[in-house]
C-alpha cells in the first residue's frame, strides 16, 4: 500500500507493527494508467491492476534513510515494467543494493498479476535460483544482515507451492510472504456484470481467505520453522489473524480489509488479538505460532544466533 515509503509513520500510528513498503522497481515508473483499483463491495474484494507505480529505489531509499519512528519496516523489490525477464536478476539486485541498508527484510516479489511474465521467476526454478543467487550476492556486502523472502501467488498449484518452498530452503532463504493477488477467484458473490466492468487484474480480500490459509498451512507443514512465514490474504479480523498464527505464520499482513475497514482497524485487529491470547493462556503471541499444526509451535529463541531474528524480533510490536 505504501508504495514509495511516505507514510510508514501514519500507518504505524494507525497500529500496525510493521509496514512492508513497495512494490519498489529500481527505475521510475508510472504504473498501469486509467482507473486501477475497483471494489467488489459484495465480496468485500478489490481487483487491482496498478503495474508497480513507484519513485524508484533511489527516491525510496534516500526517504526511508532518515529517521522514522516504525517498529520495522520491510521492503518489497519487483521488477522494472521495461527490464526483460532475463535481465531480471541485475534489476532486482540494483533495488536490493539501494534498499536493504534500510530494510528490516526484503521481499522478491515473484507473484504480481500485472507485469507480464514476472510470474515466472517463481514458476521456472532455474529463474528463480539465479535470481534469488544475484540479489543474494548483493546482500553480502550489505552492512547488516537482511533476512530475504519470496512472494508468491495463490495459483500456484500445490505441487509448486511445495516445490517453492523446498527450493527456498535449498537457496537459504529466509522465509515466504504467501499470497498475493488472484487471478482465479472462485464463488464472487458480485453478478457477472460487475465483476466484468471491474476489468483485468489481480483479485485480493475476502475471497482469499480460504485460499490464504491453505497455502500457509502447506508451507509450514512442508517447511516448519525452517522458514518465516509471512501471511496475508483475506485477513479480516482478529480470529483471521490468530487462526494464521496458530497455523504457522510469525507474521500477518492485510490491504484489502483495512481499505474497507478504515482507520481504526488496526486497533480493532490489536485489542482483538489480545483478547485471544489472554483467553488462549498463552504467555506471547509468539508461543502460539504454529500450535494448531501437526507439526507444533516453532522454536521461538530469539537468542539463538539465526538469520531468522530480525524478522522474529518484529513481532514482538503486533
Ligand atoms: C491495490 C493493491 C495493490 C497491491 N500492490 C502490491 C504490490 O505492489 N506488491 C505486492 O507484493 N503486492 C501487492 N498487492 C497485494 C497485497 O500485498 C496482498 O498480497 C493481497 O492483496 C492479499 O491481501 P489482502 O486480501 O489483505 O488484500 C496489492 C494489493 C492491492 C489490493
Amino acid at each position: 500500500m505504501d508504495k514509495d515509503g511516505t507514510w510508514c509513520e501514519g500507518l504505524c500510528a494507525l497500529g500496525f507493527g510493521f509496514v512492508e513498503v513497495g512494490t519498489v522497481t529500481a527505475c521510475p515508473q508510472n504504473g498501469n494508467s486509467g482507473r486501477r483499483i475497483v471494489r467488489l463491495a459484495r465480496d468485500r474484494a478489490l481487483v487491482n491492476r496498478m503495474g508497480f507505480p513507484s519513485s524508484g529505489a533511489e527516491a525510496v531509499a534516500s526517504r526511508l534513510a532518515g529517521p522514522r519512528r516504525c517498529p520495522a519496516v520491510g521492503v518489497n523489490v519487483g521488477k522494472t515494467g521495461l527490464v526483460p525477464l532475463d535481465d531480471a536478476g541485475a534489476d532486482y539486485r540494483a533495488s536490493a543494493r539501494l534498499l536493504a541498508p534500510y530494510a528490516d527484510y526484503l521481499v522478491l516479489n515473484v507473484s504480481s498479476p500485472n507485469t507480464p511474465g514476472l510470474r515466472d521467476l517463481q514458476a521456472q526454478s532455474d529463474r528463480l535460483a539465479s535470481l534469488v543467487n544475484e540479489v543474494r550476492e548483493e546482500l553480502g556486502a550489505a552492512p547488516h544482515p537482511v533476512p530475504l523472502l519470496l512472494k508468491i501467488g495463490p495459483d500456484l498449484q500445490d505441487s509448486e507451492i511445495d516445490a517453492v518452498a523446498d527450493q527456498a530452503i535449498e537457496l537459504n532463504l529466509d522465509g515466504i510472504v504467501a499470497v498475493n493477488t488472484t487471478v482465479s477467484p472462485t464463488g464472487l458473490r458480485s453478478d457477472a456484470k460487475e465483476v466484468e466492468l471491474a476489468g483485468d487484474g489481480g483479485l485480493s480480500g475476502a475471497p482469499l481467505k480460504a485460499r490464504g490459509l491453505e497455502v500457509l498451512e502447506r508451507l509450514y507443514e512442508r517447511a516448519g520453522h525452517r522458514l518465516v512465514l509471512v501471511s496475508v490474504g483475506g485477513i479480516e479480523s482478529p480470529e483471521d489473524a490468530w487462526q494464521r498464527i496458530m497455523a504457522g505464520a510469525t507474521l500477518v499482513q492485510a490491504y484489502t480489509a483495512f481499505v474497507y475497514g478504515g482507520p481504526l482497524w488496526p486497533y480493532r485487529m490489536n485489542r482483538g488479538l489480545a483478547r485471544l491470547l489472554r483467553d488462549s493462556g498463552m504467555p506471547s503471541l509468539q508461543m502460539a505460532i504454529g500450535a494448531t499444526s501437526s507439526r507444533g509451535p516453532v522454536d521461538t529463541d530469539l537468542t539463538s544466533p539465526d538469520s531468522r531474528k530480525p524478522v522474529l524480533a518484529a513481532t514482538r510490536h503486533t
